[in-house]
């Protein structure tokens, strides 16, 4: 594979490198509407997707409901969807504040900020999470910004500041997240994995993280914890590569599954910030 070759390791670093966005303008394809996608902006957003592993559609025709975006998925191959705890029968979830109910446990449900993930860090490995699509549509009157970040970038990164951080983060019991608990039971079993692993068909890079300092176990050992802390630098330097911004009504980021975080928001009532979010098992065809 790619990975364990250093020649093909370096043509690709090279490569990938070159041509990463350098701001988020990069990422922005202008399209219609969800429902009437053309040749052009389909090539456009699977362009993105492979430079930067996402792309930052913008929809002219902001009314969109939850099966345009399974219509929007399914021009890039995104079919399996994961119909997880919160989601709706169709396996959309609508990200908004919930004040009561199951999903106002869950911090994405809240106004809260979220702090550094990939989505489905908790999900068992036969159930991985590949591509998100998070479809904005209507944004808080302040804060709920976005902040994203290719996890073949920080390969990269970490794998020229030391390779044994690489060895580290692939070593299946890195990270463990403890059983979710609830009042009828255990919903979910502790699952522990690595962050970074491979696709076994085409040995692209997945990452699995989350920067959540509770209800994660790290495995201890010294380069493990040095490589978090490397991380953690490269996720708050201001010149660096994170990319953020603030999905606007209409626009939405679909991804190979970056890793990514929120401010904190406020709504003015009676408007709601509202987010649909879709996950699936397949990566975009790009
Ligand atoms: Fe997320």
């Amino acid at each position: 594979m790619f990975l364990s070759s250093s020649t093909d390791y370096r043509e690709w670093r090279a490569a990938k490198l070159h041509s990463y966005p350098t701001g988020v303008d990069e990422l922005i394809v202008n399209i219609s509407g969800l429902a009437d996608l053309d040749h052009r902006a389909t090539a456009a957003i699977r362009s993105s997707c492979r430079r930067a592993n996402m792309a930052i559609y913008s929809c002219h025709n902001t009314v969109v409901d939850r099966a345009a975006i399974l219509a929007f998925a399914a021009h890039f191959g995104l079919h399996r969807i994961d119909r997880h705890l919160c989601a709706n029968d169709d396996g959309v979830a609508e990200l908004t504040v919930a004040s009561e109910g199951a999903r106002s446990d869950y911090v994405p449900y809240s106004d809260r900020s979220l702090s550094w993930h990939t989505d489905g860090y908790y999900n068992e490995e036969s159930s991985r999470v590949r591509a998100v699509i998070l479809h904005c549509v209507q944004d808080a009157t302040t804060g709920g910004e976005t902040a994203a970040l290719d996890p073949e970038i920080v390969y990269i990164r970490l794998r020229d500041a030391n390779p044994a951080f690489i060895t580290a983060l692939e070593h299946p019991e890195c990270m463990t997240i403890p059983a979710n608990v609830g009042n009828h039971g255990e919903i979910r079993p502790a699952i522990c994995g690595p962050v970074f692993s491979y696709d076994a068909s085409d040995g692209a890079v997945h990452m699995r993280y989350s920067a959540r300092k509770k209800n994660i176990r790290w495995r201890e050992d010294p380069t493990t914890t040095a490589a978090r802390e490397f991380l953690s630098e490269l996720l708050v330097d201001e010149s660096g590569p994170v990319l953020r911004f603030c999905l606007q009504p209409g626009q939405g980021l679909i991804s190979n599954n970056v890793l990514h975080n929120r401010t904190a928001f406020e709504d003015r009532p009676p408007q709601k910030r509202l987010l649909y979010r879709a996950r699936f098992f397949d990566r975009i065809i790009s």
